[in-house]
């Protein structure tokens, strides 16, 4: 169990820099999401921690030690992919007894660390099966139990949950959530799927284009997100972005979005926000923060009015879609609340949740 600490890290293949400079600090036991769109550098940075691909520049450090150059035998991490090769012929316990049986490891202690991880996994009554009598599911737990036999420093995940169906993923989610409150070791976790690394994670590393554009808890990261990019790529529905201009009126600062819908800042960002007045803007507000029209509980709260477009009743609240300034805005209404498509309907806004973004930095400001 150890502490992963990357410094500077860059991997270029030919022209194309996979990874641009990435510092992080990974402490002893914590799970950590990599998380981004596809080809923003998170394998390439996954595999140049196990030792599987070389480093162009900067460090890997675990532990205490440089490993740089150290084969991936020898860096005593383990790594779970999205293909997870189970030996067909072999038994449950035999594939998870492989590796410690080539490494010579005494056959009590084997089965011992058999026995325990196959408890940890919940997969005691599978041991004798073969790979094809086990469910999708029961194979990744398998792929992970000969990981966990090794007891490595830390485990790395490269998309482990990919190719299961969407039910069977959100329960290895928990499973795997499970297992590191049992384990206590040091994980790193590539997805690009962003509710994974929010319900799995520590904290979260957001990646674009090989560099990290914010570190953060989940929690943080979605009420704070630094960047219009992290602002867009995390939540979902995502964050709704309108573009507006922000005027000075006697005193107070009004974010004119269009359409007529002209809404008063919140006191309390006046001052943050009075350098970006007559600028084109970019406004942003989670679904959440519009709803149907409720009482108001606190002083950021406005009122407006729109046509509903679309619907999407999903339970336990309805999606509606209205259009501002040409642009699609989704809302989050209680489900009897709300009218027909075609008709207005009157919404509350949560100001206090707004984000500015200037669009000339694709900073939150
Ligand atoms: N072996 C390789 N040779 C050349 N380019 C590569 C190789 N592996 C990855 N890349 C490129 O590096 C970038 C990052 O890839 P990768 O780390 O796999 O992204 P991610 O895992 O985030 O989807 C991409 O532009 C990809 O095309
Ligand atoms: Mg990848």
């Amino acid at each position: 169990m150890a502490r992963i600490l990357l410094k500077n890290l860059r991997k270029m293949y030919d022209d194309t820099e996979a990874v641009r400079g990435i510092d992080l600090e990974i402490p002893h036991n914590e799970f950590l999401a990599l998380v981004g769109p596809s080809g923003c550098g998170k394998s390439t940075t996954l595999r140049m921690i196990a030792g599987l691909e070389s480093i162009t520049s900067g460090e890997v450090i675990i532990g205490d030690r440089v490993v740089n150059t150290d084969q991936p035998k020898d860096r005593d991490i383990a790594m779970v992919f999205q293909n997870y090769a189970l030996y067909p012929h072999m038994t449950v316990y035999q594939n998870m007894s492989f590796g410690l049986r080539l490494k010579r490891v005494a056959k009590a202690q084997i089965h011992a660390r058999v026995l325990e991880a196959a408890e940890i996994l919940n997969i005691t009554e599978l041991l004798q099966r073969r790979p094809k009598q086990l469910s999708g599911g029961q194979r990744q737990r398998v792929a992970m139990g000969r990981s966990i036999v090794r007891n490595p420093q830390a485990f790395l995940f490269d998309e482990p949950l990919s190719n299961l169906d969407a039910k069977l993923r959100v329960q290895m989610r928990t499973q795997i959530k499970k297992l590191h409150q049992k384990m206590k070791t040091t994980v790193i976790y590539v997805t690009h799927d962003q509710v994974e690394a929010m319900t799995l994670a520590d904290r979260i590393v957001v990646m674009n284009g090989g560099r990290i554009e914010q570190v953060d808890t989940p929690q943080n990261m979605y009420d704070h997100p630094t960047t219009k990019f992290v602002a867009g790529f995390i939540g979902s529905p995502a964050m709704n972005m309108i573009a507006c201009t922000l005027e000075r009126r006697s005193g107070a600062l009004v974010a004119r979005l269009g359409n007529g819908l002209d809404l008063e800042v919140p006191t309390d960002r006046t001052e943050k926000y009075t350098d970006y007045t007559e600028k084109p803007m970019i406004f942003g507000i989670r679904p959440e923060h519009i709803t149907e029209k409720r009482a108001h509980v606190n002083a950021a709260q406005r009122d407006f009015s729109e046509i509903v477009r679309v619907l999407e009743p999903m339970g336990v609240d309805t999606m509606v879609f209205l259009e501002i300034n040409g642009e699609e805005v989704s809302a989050r209404a209680a489900p009897h609340s709300v009218n027909r498509v075609g008709e207005a309907m009157e919404f509350t806004i949560d100001l206090s949740k707004m984000h500015l973004i200037d669009p000339t930095s694709d900073r939150v400001i």
